[in-house]
């Protein structure tokens, strides 16, 4: 596989080389991933795709600082990764505070930030509408779906208006509507504030309305085997559902879905 670096020389937000990450015992390694190459500059909206177990979930891990690869070096901004310092992150699962409101869980996070204790209800407000959540920040978050768990979670992440932004199958739990009008906020988001994304789903459709570039991953070992640059618009204020409807779009996501059947 060759280096799935992006043209241009800007500084690289993430750079991965060779990274390997294996789990269990010494004698009994699983590896998780092998040999993974990663360059990805200021701005880019990355996304991952690829089957159950290849390592898509240990990718993020690694970059948010959560985890050391066994082999190679993961860099961000040219340091270490560290945990909470790195990136923004929204987990496959929402892992909310059960016992805070979903006002509590982000005014927590605004404090972390230095958000002053004045400003904070008008954040939170903010950010729920932000999500399709207005008026529940006095909501238990055990109280709420799943989806609408995850949808905090993402108004958490957004709140400190990270620079990078890791958010791994995030989407998934919702209903098609929700889901559409997430995508495109976070694809407005990351493209008025300059994001860089990086991002896993198993929808090509997904893939292709959000990505810059997709890489397509394979497991045993988990490694990247196909790389797709995606060539549609994507500044904020494009017209989502022309694109959607559009033969370029149709043309992309039938290729991103063939190369995933591999
Ligand atoms: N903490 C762990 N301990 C042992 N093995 C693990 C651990 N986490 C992941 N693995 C294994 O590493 C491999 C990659 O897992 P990972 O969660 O990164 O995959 P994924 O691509 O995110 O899968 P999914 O699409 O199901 O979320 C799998 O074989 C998994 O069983
Ligand atoms: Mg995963």
């Amino acid at each position: 596989m060759p280096r799935t670096d992006a043209p241009g020389t800007d500084v690289a937000v993430v750079d991965l080389t060779g990274v390997s990450v294996r789990y269990g015992p010494a004698g009994q390694p699983v590896t998780a991933l092998e040999g993974v190459d990663l360059r990805i500059r200021a701005g880019e909206f990355v996304v991952l795709v690829g089957p159950s177990g290849c390592g898509k979930t240990s990718l993020l891990r690694v970059v948010a600082g959560f985890e050391r690869p066994a082999a190679g070096t993961a860099l961000v901004r040219g340091a270490v990764p560290r945990p909470g310092a790195a990136a923004g992150v929204v987990f496959q699962q929402p892992r909310l505070f059960p016992w805070r409101t979903v006002g509590g869980n982000l005014g927590f996070a605004l404090g972390r930030l230095g958000v002053p204790r004045a400003e904070r209800a008008d954040r939170i407000a903010e950010l729920l509408d932000r999500v399709g959540l207005p008026g529940t920040a006095d909501r238990r978050t055990w109280e709420l779906s799943g989806g609408q768990q995850q949808r905090v979670a993402l108004a958490r992440a957004l709140a400190a208006e990270p620079g990078l932004l890791l958010m791994d199958e995030p989407f998934a739990a919702l209903d098609a509507l929700t889901r559409e009008r997430l995508q495109e906020e976070v694809r407005t988001l990351a493209g008025r504030l300059g994001t860089t994304v990086l991002f896993v789903t198993h929808s090509a459709e997904e893939a292709v309305l959000l990505g810059s570039r997709v890489l397509v991953m394979a497991a045993d070992p988990g490694r990247v085997v196909a790389e797709l640059p995606i060539g549609l618009d994507r500044s904020p204020d494009t017209d989502v559902s022309a694109l959607r409807a559009s033969p370029e779009f149709a043309r992309l996501r039938g290729r991103l879905t063939r190369t995933m059947r591999g």
